[in-house]
């Protein structure tokens, strides 16, 4: 049986997008496919190397007329589309965050998918909804969150498609609550507080949900605080704030912020906003997943404190009229799809214990690297490792010791007092700060430009970093010493200026 239809056939109008026989044949070649692609992933460069446009220039301009069967389709992925690909699932990827594959997961996907439910209300589908709540108290379990957070305790959560709609949902549900009490046309007046190492998605969120641009405060963070925000500095801000009648409304406090993982004390900061009656959301995207382990609990501590927490579960009140949960009224959209479904596979075919060691097991490996970094003193480790996230560069002194530490940057980027700014071809003298930045840039551009590994940076209080993370489901002990070995190798030509 073949997947693709004739023109007879099509006349007939016996098209069958969803034949269970064609369904579970195609299925099997897309398993296998995927299957395939696990086992050989290491093969692919874990960046592409493709030139902008390389896609347009290769496939169609316009859609097929006739159908064309599964087979010719995934020739072209494996001619078109992998090279074309970031692998984030290549265990040499140290990027950004990584997004864990995992068999469960992908094929809760499936699942969920197949089903092909949407869970808007209840009655739309009782098990998706029911399912949800039992999994955000699973979830919540997890985390020992207090009870006030659970549906057993008059709180809920829910499954966000992201962080920035937890975040809105949060910020629109504080929003109205303090609206309701000082007049909608003071919408001019709230104010929101967040630190400048929270996730660009919070200013975002604040935009949509109406907060003048003006009223978003960022408060500075410094190395002295290891980049967490500061609860004397809070509290000085929501007071100048007050003293000129604006009405502090939402703080959003980071437990493991993007650039670096730091963490904002949330103890401290949640007793500095309820004395000023401010919302407290906290946002452990990443670093909420590590909360499950008994060694970092702690670092949420104080959440009894906060109004709502996203790593997807957030602390909201159920309508009260209602026996049953309507999810629509709990995010931005209508649809929904049976999310739940993939979570409770997820944690069924892992079970708590293993997912918490697969945690450990890439926080040791981030331990190692720090420790390789260490061992070599041409190199520093430059903000604390708290999760898996090693945040390093080739240190001042080993710049000076080989004449590296001042002189000239030329190329298409200038660093000023660490600041980059694009767009310039300069050719100029610049500080000792701009141009540390610049070869440890240089480092990493190498570093990737050899598509072994992919590691990213951040500029943290003016210092480019270069950020290790680890997390992807397939990484072993070699891949990260491997990387190492990378680096110092690109190191070493850089530092005897050779190309
Ligand atoms: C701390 C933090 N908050 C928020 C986000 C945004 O997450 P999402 O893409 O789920 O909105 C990120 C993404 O990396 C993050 O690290």
């Amino acid at each position: 049986m073949v997947s693709w239809q004739s023109e007879e056939a099509l006349e007939s109008n016996c098209l069958n997008p969803l034949d269970p026989d064609e369904f579970r044949r195609q299925g099997h070649m897309i398993i296998d496919f995927l299957a395939d692609y696990y086992k050989t992933i290491e093969d692919h460069p874990v960046c592409s190397q493709v030139k902008p446009g390389y896609l347009s220039n290769a496939l169609p301009r316009s859609p097929p007329h006739m159908p064309e069967p599964l087979e010719t389709i995934i020739d072209d992925i494996h001619k078109h589309i992998l090279p074309g690909l970031t692998h984030w699932q290549s265990p040499n990827f140290f990027g950004y965050y990584q997004i864990n594959a995992s068999t469960a997961g992908i094929l809760g996907e499936i699942l969920c998918n197949g089903l092909g439910v949407l869970a808007f209300s209840w009655f739309a589908s009782p098990a998706a909804t029911e399912l949800e709540s039992l999994m955000m108290e699973w979830l919540g379990e997890m985390l020992k969150l207090p009870r006030p957070f659970l549906f057993s305790g008059g709180g809920g959560g829910v499954i966000h498609g992201n962080t920035c709609e937890a975040i809105i949902c949060t910020l629109a549900a504080a929003r109205d609550k303090v609206l309701r009490e000082i007049g909608e046309e003071n919408i001019t007046k709230l104010v929101v507080y967040c630190s400048d190492q929270t996730h660009c998605s919070f200013k975002k969120a604040a935009k949509i949900v109406g907060i003048n641009a003006q009223n978003i405060r960022a408060i500075d963070t410094t190395k002295v605080t290891e980049f967490g925000m500061c609860p004397s500095s809070l509290k000085q801000a929501i007071v100048m704030d007050i003293k000129v009648g604006l009405v502090p409304l939402y703080l959003c406090a980071t437990v493991g912020t993007t650039a670096t993982s730091a963490i904002d004390p949330v103890m401290e900061l949640c007793r500095v906003a309820k004395e000023h009656n401010v919302w407290v959301h906290v946002d452990a995207a990443y670093a909420g997943a590590a909360c499950i382990c008994p060694e970092y609990r702690g670092l949420i501590d104080g959440v009894e404190l906060a109004n709502s927490l996203s790593f997807n579960a957030h602390k909201n009140k159920p309508s009260e009229s209602k026996e049953v949960i309507d999810y629509k009224d709990w995010q931005i959209s209508l649809s929904r799809r049976f999310r739940a479904l993939k979570l409770w596979l997820v944690l069924r075919s892992h079970g708590v214990a293993n997912l918490r060691k697969h945690i450990q097991s890439h926080v040791r490996l981030a331990k190692l690297f720090e420790e390789l970094v260490g061992e070599d003193d041409r190199f520093e480790v430059v903000c604390k490792r708290n999760f898996a996230l090693v945040c390093f560069r080739i240190s001042p002194s080993a710049l000076s010791k080989h004449g590296l530490s001042t002189g000239y940057l030329s190329g298409d980027a200038s660093i000023d007092n660490g600041h980059i700014k694009n767009g310039h071809t300069v050719k100029e003298p610049v500080t000792s700060t701009a141009n540390i930045n610049d070869v440890n840039k240089r480092l990493l551009e190498r570093i990737n430009g050899t598509g072994r590994v992919l590691m990213t940076h951040a500029v943290v209080g003016g210092v480019y970093v270069i950020r290790f993370a680890v997390g992807a489901t397939l990484v072993k002990e070699r891949h990260v010493r491997s990387a190492w070995k990378l680096v110092q190798g690109h190191a070493d030509a850089i530092l005897s200026d050779r190309p």
